[in-house]
């Protein structure tokens, strides 16, 4: 069991939101959790919890309560405002809230989690103002910060690779393509969106669109200033992820140097955060593993100073078991 004693609540009980509730329930933690809020009732609220279609039924009873739903005896308040200003954190001796709605990721709006009486926020994604710190990259930085901005399942696929190429031989340049599962950011069925491609029936094609990390990588690797390129490609699936990353490197490398490199990382300073497998797996087999990235040796190719990896993600239980890794890591 991790050591947690930090007392929890969370912002928005999507896909994130509901991912790191199962986490902390399958890691023993489920009485850190004081409460959660999202907009949704709280019977639709527990029929969420209960049946997912990506993890299954979850594995014991959430029974209703007066002020919200217990799990293994412990309960959980529920709470539904639509406005941060009005959740109670400080009556809850919240230390930490998990700010998942996706929508409050600017210092200003954060911040009203704190004036709100929470010790901590940690976003769930990248930050219109706050460097984004990445775990297994430059986490140490942030010790005393008040809101951290952890990145997305993206960035944390990525700037672990990125920062493990750097350190050994020197990296040129960087072009990332995320293949990724559709996610609510996208459109069941054609509609208007201000990023047209964006607005498609998200399960019938290919979507090719900007994704805007590249801003946030260089902010992580400044010597790469305009030297790194980006672009996610949304496919038919409801999760799980594959990123191409390709690296110009300052040394000449081959196949076997850089797979036995990911291989020592992986047991190594990475550990749990980067993996590599040689088999040949499919999205659907990335379903709940915990690592940041899996790197598939099979796939990986070099040119000279080119090097091509493909590092597959389950872009939600991977990213919630970093978010979880904050919440340790801030807890000591
Ligand atoms: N999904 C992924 O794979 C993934 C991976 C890494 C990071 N992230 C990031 O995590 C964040 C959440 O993503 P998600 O996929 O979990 O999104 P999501 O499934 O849409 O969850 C957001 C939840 O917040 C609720 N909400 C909306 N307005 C609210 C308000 N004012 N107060 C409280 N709750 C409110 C939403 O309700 P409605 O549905 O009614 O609006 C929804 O239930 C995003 O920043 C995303 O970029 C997502």
């Amino acid at each position: 069991m991790e050591n947690l004693s930090a007392r929890l609540a969370i912002n928005g009980m999507g896909r994130i939101g509901r991912t790191l509730v199962r986490l902390l329930h399958q890691k023993g933690l489920i009485k850190n959790l004081i409460a959660v809020n999202d907009i949704m009732s709280k019977e639709n609220l527990i029929y969420l919890l209960k049946y997912d279609s990506i993890r299954g039924t979850f594995p014991c009873e959430i029974i209703p309560t007066p002020n919200g739903f217990s799990i293994d005896d412990h309960e959980i308040f529920y709470l539904q405002q639509n406005e941060i200003k009005n959740l109670p954190w400080k009556n809850f001796s919240i230390d930490a809230i998990i700010e998942a709605t996706g929508l409050f990721t600017h210092s200003s709006e954060a911040s009203h989690h704190l004036t709100s009486g929470a010790k901590r926020v940690l976003l769930t994604t990248f930050s219109k103002d706050i460097p984004t710190k990445v775990i297994g990259v430059n986490q140490a930085q942030i010790k005393e910060a008040l809101i951290i901005s952890p990145g997305d399942c993206t960035i944390n696929c990525v700037a672990p690779i990125i920062h493990l190429m750097k350190e050994n031989f020197g990296v040129d340049s960087v072009h990332v393509n995320v293949i990724q599962g559709y996610t609510t950011r996208q459109e069941l069925i054609d509609k208007p969106y201000k990023g047209l491609r964006r607005g498609r029936a998200a399960a019938h094609s290919i979507i090719p669109f900007e994704v805007n990390i590249k801003p946030v990588l260089e902010n992580i690797f400044p010597e790469l200033q305009d030297k790194i390129e980006s672009m996610s490609t949304r496919v038919p699936v409801p999760c799980g992820a594959i990123a191409g990353i390709s690296l110009v490197l300052k040394k000449s490398v081959n196949t076997q140097t850089i797979n036995s490199l990911i291989e020592k990382g992986s047991r190594a300073e990475l550990k749990n955060i980067i993996d590599i497998t040689y088999d040949p797996i499919v999205s659907t087999d990335i379903l709940n593993n915990s690592h940041s990235s899996t790197i598939d040796g099979q796939l990986t190719k070099v040119t000279s100073q080119h090097l091509r990896l493909m590092a597959w993600f389950d872009n939600e239980w991977g990213y919630a078991n970093r978010l979880l890794d904050w919440l340790v890591f801030l807890n000591k």
